[in-house]
């Protein structure tokens, strides 16, 4: 008999960044967590699990910061547990960087690939078809920007596989920002465990990917449709208005739109009690 481990297909596990101390949306942050505040009519949270649930992830974790721990229990614990999506948490109890999720989510990846979105990007591209196809290396969304020298940013072959990635470049190499969407095999964890702090003291997601990259197993999606950091006060009221004039939040899988219409229920159902 052949071993089973060796022949299963790796499944896609999800991971949301959802830590972090958003120093640049104070005072509103000293009360909440950056991916609670509102984008539009939902929490931001909701949009990055919109763009994981609509390629069929199922099995999510959530990482989050201590102090904002109880908050995301109260809005994600229980409201998807009928609809078979399984949603962890687990806390991050300073924010070292983004690589960190790969070694803090190591038991939730098990053997499993894992696509990390980040808690504060809200993409209006369904990326369905590349997390669904999946079979190994790495995998970046990269879009064209103006202002290169403000991203991470990559340059890539004809075959779309990257050739250089450098983090905001002070002379050109490309006009595509890598997004807060990243797709890795199973070796991903190894590669973060042993990645040191950058000069900033984070372990940097850019070095995962230069370490794919090192390998040629980095390929890169190019995508036209909106793509919102909403990490300024400005870039927040700039998605918000975004999302209402494209209607991404009216485009959310329904599976999502079920649930958060019957957690508003529950919500009502428990106000009327309190006013009884
Ligand atoms: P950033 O916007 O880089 O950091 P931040 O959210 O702390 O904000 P600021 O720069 O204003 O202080 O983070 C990008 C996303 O990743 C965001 O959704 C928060 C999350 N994050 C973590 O979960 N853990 C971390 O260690 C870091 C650095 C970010």
């Amino acid at each position: 008999m052949g071993d089973i481990s060796k022949t299963r297909k790796r499944k896609m596990k999800g991971i949301v960044l959802a830590g972090g101390t958003a120093t640049r949306l104070f005072p509103m942050t000293a009360t909440t967590s950056k991916q609670l505040l509102p984008v539009y009519d939902r929490q931001m949270i909701f949009y990055p699990l919109n763009t994981l649930i609509k390629a069929g992830v199922k099995d999510i974790l959530v990482i989050v910061a201590p102090e904002h721990s109880g908050q995301f229990l109260n809005l994600l614990g229980s409201m998807f547990k009928k609809h078979g999506i399984h949603i962890t948490f687990e806390v991050q109890s300073t924010p070292r960087g983004l690589a960190e999720a790969l070694t803090l989510g190591e038991n939730h990846i098990g053997d499993d690939n894992v696509a990390l979105i980040l808690g504060d990007n809200i993409f209006e591209d369904d990326f369905a078809k590349q997390i669904k196809e999946f079979r190994g290396g790495g995998h970046v969304f990269a879009k064209k920007v103006t202002d290169p020298e403000r991203f991470g940013v990559v340059r890539f072959n004809k075959e779309n596989r990257a050739m250089e990635i450098v983090e905001k470049p002070t002379t050109w190499i490309s006009d595509y920002a890598v997004t807060g969407l990243y797709l890795y095999d199973n070796s991903c964890v190894q590669i973060a465990k042993n990645m040191k702090p950058s000069e900033r003291g984070e372990v940097e997601i850019t070095d995962v990917n230069k370490a794919y990259l090192k390998k040629k197993q980095l390929e890169v999606t190019l995508f036209n449709g909106e793509w919102l950091d909403a990490g300024t006060p400005e870039s927040l009221l700039e998605a918000s208005i975004i999302v209402k004039e494209k209607g991404i939040s009216r485009n959310f899988h329904p599976v999502l739109d079920q649930a958060i219409t019957e957690f508003n229920e529950e919500l009502k159902i428990r106000s009327k009690k309190r006013l009884q």
